[in-house]
């Protein structure tokens, strides 16, 4: 087992409004290791698409999605899409309705995954998405996936909407969100699934600090167990 500090990798899964972003965050802080929102790069992948009014699979996206730089900052709350913050504009309902239909393109997902990997060499790492623990990081140290049930996480991620001041229902973000998992778990290429040996963890009755808890508590056992 690695050392914390030396180079540990913990890749955390898990279906949109499981918590895996704001888990993953508080822990790096925690923990003292680089964020990498992989979702927030499809998100801006899909701000291209929908500036540029190009369809998911058009060569056009694919170029310029290869062309792009993307860049995070302030431990993963800022990213920049070519030297511009996006960081609010990939939050937009209008994201959310595209994202997936661009997260299923292999081109696309094999560009961003090189990106991602390149980012995980660099040093200690926590990255969460979909993915992540079966495609991005197989060799991870550590591997969590976090779920919740639907209604739950559509609470969830209407706070956070209603946080930013936007305006939409709890149902038409839970059918947004049933939408979404139905997408990440049928597409062919890299279907959303928890890595056979990822930890499993129900998220629906529990804070964010007790996942947050259990998760460090978990590293750091194996951590001193390795002593
Ligand atoms: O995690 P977040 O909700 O920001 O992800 C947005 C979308 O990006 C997901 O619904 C999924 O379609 C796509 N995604 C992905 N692979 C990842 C992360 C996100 O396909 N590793």
């Amino acid at each position: 087992m690695k050392k914390i500090g030396s180079q540990v990798t913990i890749a955390i899964d898990g279906p949109a409004g499981s918590g895996k972003s704001t888990v993953a965050r508080r822990i790096a802080e925690k923990l003292g290791l680089l964020y990498l929102d992989s979702g927030a790069m499809y998100r801006a992948v899909t701000v291209l698409a929908i500036r540029g009014k190009l369809a998911a699979d058009s060569p056009e996206l694919f170029e310029q999605v290869k062309a792009c730089h993307i860049e995070f900052q302030d431990n993963g709350k800022t990213i920049l899409l070519n030297a511009e913050d996006v960081s609010r504009q990939i939050r937009t309902p209008a994201v959310n309705r595209r994202v997936a239909d661009v997260a299923k393109i292999p081109e696309i997902r094999h560009e961003i995954v090189k990106h991602q990997q390149r980012i995980g060499g660099e040093g200690s790492i926590i990255a969460e998405g979909r993915d992540l623990t079966t495609i991005v990081f197989p060799n991870a140290d550590f591997k969590f996936y976090l779920d919740a049930s639907v209604t739950e996480r559509a609470k969830r991620r209407l706070a956070e909407l209603q946080r930013q001041n936007v305006e939409i229902t709890l149902a038409a973000v839970e059918a947004e969100i049933t939408d979404r998992d139905e997408k990440d778990k049928t597409r062919a290429h890299s279907p959303l699934r928890a890595a056979d040996d990822a930890i499993i963890l129900d998220t629906t009755d529990k804070t964010i600090n007790e996942v947050v808890d259990l998760i460090v508590a978990t590293v750091c056992n194996a951590e001193i167990g390795s002593k």
